[in-house]
């Protein structure tokens, strides 16, 4: 008997259902090949719902989730909405409620893709991002005093426990010990522990010290390095080729994910996984809903696409996941951009190309 999964999908708002709907093309093609079976329970939270209905996301929808095997997400955020409603309602309460306490961003340059870094290619752009994706400032520790007075206080605290900063530093040294043996030019590259421990001297430390001491003691033969945030930032852009394996905090994992969304050629392609290692994980393009492209059939279906590949690696189908990729790079080769509009190809064609191949 083949194996089946349960994938609950959320095609959300904007351009989501479009790029979702190119997804699950390329998901099917290749399941039928490599002898597996998705079945898709769809799930309209969103904007549009979040405006009918008063309703983001009830407790049943997350009780539903965690049956099934992953979530599969289009894109959550609509012009009508107040920013933070669905953000934390939907996106924040799903990664929160499901434990999904790694956010997974593959930084990788295609043949044929173009950087705004001059002269970089595909040999020098090649790394992922492992965000702590629970904890930090993201966990809501805070408030407000004298609101609305020239004197209002506003605290929003960055809360770290050892417990949350090891597990994300396990799951980043074993990747990183999975990289190494799949190829040398990665083993010859650092893990790299991003913070900013010259002021942050609590939360710094405490990153630091996990990460040394679990290095030295489990992870010996892989090599470490510590980046500041900020010097981060310009050894991104200045010399993206020394990363391999980036492990940080929440919200500096937010912010240098979008730095190196652009590098890889934008949100065109670029994908994430909100990943619960022992659970239930839900994988997503970083393009956000784009409603000036909705309905038009010109946004690139390619990071979903790529989600959706992700979600198959996790699942453990790596050799599907694999083909999927291959499939992906020979139809950017085509592609004369990445930006929406620009393709040379619609948004159906996209798929259909990538469908095509596998
Ligand atoms: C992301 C997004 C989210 C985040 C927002 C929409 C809550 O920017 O997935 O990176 O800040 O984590
Ligand atoms: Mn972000």
């Amino acid at each position: 008997m083949s194996k089946v999964y349960n994938i609950a999908v959320i095609p959300g708002d904007g351009t989501g259902p479009e790029v979702i709907a190119e997804g699950l093309k390329v998901l099917n093609a290749v399941s039928s090949r490599f002898g597996f079976k998705l079945n898709y329970t769809t799930y309209d939270f969103g904007g549009e719902r979040y405006l009918k209905t008063g309703e983001i996301l009830p407790d049943s929808a997350i009780e539903e989730f965690k049956k099934h095997d992953a979530i599969y997400l289009g894109a959550i955020g609509h012009p009508d909405v107040k920013p933070g409603i669905l953000e934390t309602g939907i996106l924040l309460r799903t990664r929160f409620a499901l434990d999904q306490y790694i956010n997974l961003r593959p930084v990788k340059l295609y043949p044929n893709v173009e950087t705004p870094l001059k002269d970089k290619t595909p040999n020098d752009i090649d790394f992922v991002v492992v965000r702590e994706n629970t904890g930090g400032i993201y966990t809501g520790h805070g408030g407000v005093t004298r609101f609305d007075t020239p004197d209002e206080i506003a605290t929003q605290l960055m809360v770290y426990d050892r417990r949350t900063v090891d597990r994300c530093l396990k799951y980043a040294f074993e990747l990183k010990r999975k990289r190494n043996a799949k190829d040398k030019k990665y083993a010859d590259k650092p893990i790299t522990l991003v913070h900013k421990r010259n002021v942050l001297l609590y939360c710094g430390d405490l990153w630091y010290r996990a990460f040394e001491e679990m290095g030295s003691k489990d992870f010996p033969e892989i090599k470490r390095d510590y980046n500041h945030v900020d010097a981060a930032n310009m050894w991104f852009v200045k010399n993206p080729e020394w990363f391999d394996v980036v492990v940080t905090e929440n919200l500096f994992g937010d912010i240098i994910t979008d730095l190196g969304a652009m590098i890889q050629g934008g949100l065109g392609v670029a994908a994430g996984g909100n990943i619960n290692p022992e659970g239930v994980s839900m994988f997503e393009p970083m393009g956000g809903s784009a409603p000036k492209y909705q309905g038009k059939n010109v946004i690139n279906p390619m990071a979903a696409i790529a989600a959706g590949m992700m979600m198959l690696e996790t699942l453990g189908e790596i050799d599907a996941a694999q083909s999927i990729e291959n499939a992906m790079s020979k139809v950017m080769q085509k592609m004369k951009s990445q930006a929406a509009g620009k393709m040379g190809y619609s948004t159906t064609e996209v798929g259909d190309m990538v469908a095509g191949i596998l």
